[in-house]
């Protein structure tokens, strides 16, 4: 049907793009400043050369992997991100099955719409709930304890928001908290009838983890927004994160993390692991390409932890070109929410089927029968051009 005529995620984040009221849509797709990152990201890819071997027997490809000590069926996970039933009404549910489906790890966002204990019951996999160190110590503290009752089985703690990035998109359309109808952004939310008012209200209201704080604050549902804003802590330093570590006592992996030097400073802290991330390009522009931070990261921790690349991925052969400089695998955001938007649970699992195709092809083509045998001279960097 409609979603098979996707050959690849660009042309979902096109019908994504048809679908969405234009708020919406660059909210999803847009990043801070000048978005150089967030190109960058994806364009950083294109600098690496896959060196093949010939004639290899690749009629059997081995995938399997483990993230935050949980079984994976290839090496991809399901970044979280926030607000998703502004994209789709069945919101992280829908994303978190077709996870299931696909046997991959499921990040859940604090910010997410939907509470950690309704998608611990809904997803069985491996769950990973993103957690942030707020000024309330007791709120962080709060959901560890959520998180072990509910079965989660690891912790991404977010480090690269001390202050929310600069997303102009945004601010040209007037997609703040509560929305500003703009006359441009009102004519295109009147274009997409698809796109519900109850996704509007979930915009404004919706942080399903965190509103029984507010509620009782009893000022109402739009100081929402803002007390989650003043929980940001700005003054938060490495041994927060040795608290956070004791405090859960699983795995934890430290996602923002962008240089071979905190890389070692998250796991002297505690952490098992570190997502290299620069927020899909939302937060400090100018940052470099997580890719580029891949081996150096990883010659740093050396062989144990886990190292997961996270920003830019758009096909199945960047995962490869990742593993090949030395990533324990990649994590993924606005691929699936393009897939989201264009068609719920259905457009999120034909984003990961398109990316399984593409990685197993290039496994294939690549000469590579196993993950486990990708080498650094399946890789080649190119001069910048
Ligand atoms: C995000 N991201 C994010 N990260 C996080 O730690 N907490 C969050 O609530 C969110 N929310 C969020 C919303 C949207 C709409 C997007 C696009 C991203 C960042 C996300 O986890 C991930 O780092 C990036 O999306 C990775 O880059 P790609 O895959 O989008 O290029």
């Amino acid at each position: 049907k409609r979603l098979e005529r996707a050959y690849n995620i660009a042309d979902l984040r096109l019908m994504a793009r048809r679908r969405l009221p234009r708020p919406i849509f660059d909210y999803i797709d847009g990043g801070a400043d000048d978005e150089v990152t967030l190109a960058r990201n994806m364009s950083a890819f294109s600098r690496y050369e896959l060196v093949p071997d010939v004639l290899v027997d690749v009629s059997r490809i081995r995938t399997e992997t483990r993230m935050f000590g949980q079984p994976a069926a290839w090496p991809l996970m399901l970044s979280p991100t926030g607000l998703n039933r502004m994209f789709h009404g069945d919101a992280e549910l829908a994303v978190a099955r077709a996870a299931a489906r696909h046997g991959l790890p499921y990040g859940l966002s604090t910010l997410g719409t939907t509470r950690l204990e309704d998608l611990a019951k809904a997803f069985g996999g491996p769950k990973i709930f993103q957690i942030y160190i707020f000024k309330d110590r007791g709120l962080t503290a709060e959901f560890v304890a959520r998180c072990k009752a509910a079965g989660f089985h690891g912790l991404a703690l977010t480090v690269d928001t001390p202050v929310a990035g600069n997303r102009e998109r945004d601010r040209v359309n007037g997609l703040a908290v509560p929305p500003r109808l703009t006359l441009r952004s009102m004519l295109s939310y009147a274009r997409h009838p698809g796109w519900s008012i109850p996704a509007l209200s979930a915009a404004r209201f919706d942080f399903a983890n965190v509103s029984h704080r507010v509620d009782a604050l009893a000022d109402g549902p739009m100081s929402l927004f803002d007390y989650i804003g003043g929980q940001f802590d700005r003054t938060l330093t490495w041994r927060d994160v040795e608290w956070l570590a004791a405090e859960w006592g699983g795995p934890l992996s430290i996602k923002g993390v962008m240089t071979p030097q905190d890389a070692k400073h998250a796991i002297a802290a505690g952490a098992t692991g570190v997502m290299i991330s620069n927020h899909g390009g939302r937060q400090l522009d100018g940052a470099p390409a997580p890719i580029d931070q891949v081996a150096p990261i990883r010659e740093a921790l050396g062989d144990g932890p886990d190292v997961i690349c996270d920003g830019g991925i758009r096909r199945g052969s960047d995962v490869v070109k990742a593993l090949a400089l030395g990533a324990t695998g990649c994590s993924i955001g606005r691929p699936y929410l393009f897939g989201l938007a264009a068609g719920g649970e259905a457009g999120v699992d034909r984003a990961l089927t398109l990316l399984r195709e593409e990685f197993d092809r290039t496994m294939v083509l690549a000469g590579i029968a196993d993950i486990g045998e990708i080498q650094p001279r399946h890789i080649r960097g190119i001069s910048r051009g």
